[in-house]
């Protein structure tokens, strides 16, 4: 008995096929399939030979490998009965059934009284599958491990590429070698976390940003990933993704692993990476009004950071809505006594002595500029100097001797009483004043990994995105410490890094387009002197910068000269003209020849028009500049290409290469397999190339 199930995309076939009633295996994942493989010529045709010196046969890599079949690698649970007893199931088929893109196969072990569930779902827009695994038992159970569905990684590959990273240095691409045993990736700090990214890319030997075949894994979930990559002893590979190992803490009958998405392409990164931007845009975040344009930001932290007050603000608001912000957001240091970051979290109240009159003053005045009024929460923690804390130590998570973070302790998210009270504190501040924006910080690492501290805080976000539809929030934790598919089902826009220094974020907003969209990735312009690094960075590379993602401000705008002010304008209003598309453009990166120019061109939807915007990271090793090939568009198309920018032009360019003095216009073909040529430029400076079909 077989049994045989393909999704199938525009541009990739997953086939699952299982044989003698056991767990599915994906026999078939790469480019589409036209259908006209028989079942049973696939299925034998994926048969794998044995030899001496191993067992007499090849256990399955199926979509959860079972211990109780000679698997020798990883399996995809690790059970316990409530004693403790190790639990070893033998999953059989129960049932299955299918729904358009949707396939839900159910397997089971009727002795231990386990039912197993796993789901797969292809979004035809995106053409994202997403894969995800529950497990259910008569009788409590402790797990140890769950993986959302098995997937094998491909044999022609030499590397993997997974994600590190830090407080102002998010999303570092981690290389490595494909060789026996397990690449493990594990976030145990109780977030996504700055230093663990739940996301994995395998390229397919040959493979770059523009072509080749690659395969990209995300793991939906807030609370900290485990994700095994194995080369098995007979040279088979697996990838397994699913909660941190050991955080589910209680025994029980329910257990649910996050949504596991997976894209494959045959157009290098680029090509997973536009279907996970435009799955996180167009389905997984879910915008108030979408219609809305993306408001340019304000942000106030680095201009004031604790020290508030209402008339200083005020002048801060208005200088910044001359420059052309629409939202102004009220970072930390409004509640309580918060006059540092010792103290105050948790006492959600705002503080009558840097606010006599409450927040009216200044919420009215930034409504009267035209603006939009946003305001910063950081609900799941607080300081044991607060007035919450003396009342209830009882709430907070882990020893009350534990290694403080940032002063702060965590909330025990679990217990319905704290979200209760977090949950009216916050509808308070947004029932008496006209806020439609949060930003919701993140600023420690757990005590330990639990789970039910993620389930807790989803509950908290829903709660309130119930009661106040109209609210965008925009995930924080120091950064980018939580930015995954879990949270942004929940929220609007994320702070990508504390880092406002130029030069570092474009590498780092660079990377993390692998994943996420313009239009939900925050970027602001900081001081002239960065706050986290003291590099002195011109206006024009800051703004610019800024102006590839979700554009903003975080600087003291009374820092600007006339000539800052202006360039600022400038962009923003080039920002504005053109973000109506660019929010919903895909971010291609260029494959640059020259390692110093971190290059993306940004394609509308239609392909009609794009962008290019070519950043000078450092000084190149060679003089000249080596042409930038374009990418994605049409080889007979003519486009039409400018630098917008021209004017940035600096002593470095002494020649005329065409650009600098006009617009070309070239056929796609030329664009792409010649490129362009940039004028010379001094590092720290990036070019802004226009481009429109004829
Ligand atoms: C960390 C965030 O990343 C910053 O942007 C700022 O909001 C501070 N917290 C405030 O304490």
């Amino acid at each position: 008995m077989s049994h045989l199930w393909h999704l199938r995309h525009d541009d990739q076939s997953l086939v699952l096929a299982a044989t003698g009633g056991g767990l599915p295996r994906a026999i078939y994942w790469g480019p589409a399939l036209s259908g006209d493989d028989s079942e049973e010529m696939m299925l034998a045709a994926d048969r794998l030979d044995y030899t001496g010196g191993m067992m007499d046969g090849i256990p399955d890599l199926s979509i959860c490998p079972e211990a109780r079949r000679s698997f020798p690698g990883q399996p995809g649970m690790v059970l316990r009965a409530g004693d403790g007893t190790p639990l070893a199931p033998r999953l059989v088929h129960v049932s299955d059934a299918r729904d358009g893109g949707v396939i839900r196969l159910t397997y089971g072990d009727a002795d231990l009284g386990l039912t197993y569930v796993a789901t797969f779902r292809l979004h035809a827009t995106s053409g994202v599958i997403e894969a995800s695994a529950s497990l259910h038992s008569e009788v409590p159970i402790r797990v140890e491990w769950l993986a959302a569905p098995v997937l094998p990684a491909p044999q022609l590959s030499d590397e993997m590429i997974d994600f590190s990273g830090r407080w102002i240095g998010e999303f570092q691409p981690c290389h490595s070698t494909w060789g026996a045993g397990i690449r493990m990736r594990e976030s145990r700090t109780g977030r996504s976390g700055h230093e663990h990214f739940p996301g994995l890319i395998v390229p397919v030997r040959g493979a770059t940003n523009t072509q080749g075949q690659v395969y990209a894994f995300h793991y939906g979930w807030s609370g900290g990933h485990r994700m095994i990559a194995e080369e098995l002893p007979d040279g088979r590979r697996q990838i397994q993704f699913g909660h941190a190992a050991g955080s589910e803490l209680e025994a029980g009958t329910s257990f649910q692993t996050a949504p596991l998405l997976i894209s494959f392409s045959q157009r290098g990164m680029n090509g997973c990476a536009t279907a996970f931007q435009r799955h996180f845009r167009d389905t997984i975040i879910r915008f108030p009004d979408p219609a809305r344009a993306r408001p340019v930001h304000y942000n106030c932290w680095e201009a004031v950071y604790f020290d508030h007050d209402v008339s200083e603000l005020q002048q801060i608001a208005t200088l910044a809505a001359d420059l052309g912000a629409e939202r102004f957001v009220l970072d930390d240091g409004w509640f309580g006594r918060r006059d540092n970051d010792l103290r105050a979290l948790g006492d959600w109240t705002v503080d009558p002595r840097k606010y006599p009159d409450g927040l009216d003053p200044l919420i009215n005045h930034i409504h009267g500029l035209g603006m939009r009024f946003g305001i910063w929460f950081e609900p799941e923690m607080v300081n044991p100097d607060s007035d919450l804390y003396r009342a209830h130590p009882e709430w907070a998570l882990g020893d009350a001797d534990q290694l403080l973070g940032r002063q702060q302790m965590v909330l025990n998210m679990a217990l319905p009483a704290v979200r209760d009270y977090l949950h009216d504190h916050i509808a308070a501040m947004l029932s008496q004043y006209q806020i439609d924006y949060i930003k919701w910080d993140h600023n420690r690492l757990l005590p330990m990994p639990d789970a039910a501290q993620t389930r807790g805080i989803y509950d908290l976000l829903d709660r309130l995105r119930a009661d106040f539809p109209h609210v965008e929030i925009e995930s924080c934790a120091s950064g980018g410490g939580r930015i995954d598919a879990g949270i942004l089902s929940r929220t609007h826009r994320v702070w990508l890094s504390d880092s406002n220094d130029a030069q570092e974020r474009l590498r780092i907003q660079h990377d993390a387009a692998l994943f996420l969209p313009a239009c939900i990735t925050g970027s602001h312009v900081g001081p002239r002197e960065c706050h986290t690094s003291g590099r002195v960075l011109d206006i024009r590379f800051r703004a610019w910068v800024a102006a590839q993602r979700h554009m903003g401000f975080e600087m003291d705008p009374r820092e600007l000269t006339p000539e800052e002010a202006g360039v600022l304008r400038d962009v923003t209003g080039w920002w504005k003209a053109n973000r109506d598309w660019m929010m919903q453009a895909d971010i291609l990166r260029l494959d640059s020849a020259d390692p110093a120019v971190i290059a993306e061109q940004q394609l509308a939807g239609d392909g009609a028009r794009f962008v290019v915007f070519a950043g000078i990271a450092t000084t190149s090793a060679q003089i000249s500049q080596r042409p930038l090939h374009l990418t994605g568009l049409q080889a007979d198309a003519r486009y039409r290409v400018d630098l917008r920018n021209r004017d940035d032009a600096g002593p470095a360019s002494r020649g005329e290469p065409a650009l600098k003095s006009g617009p070309l216009e070239l056929s796609g073909q030329f664009l792409m397999n010649h490129g362009l040529i940039l004028p010379n430029s001094f590092p720290q400076r990036i070019w802004v190339i226009e481009g429109m079909r004829l």
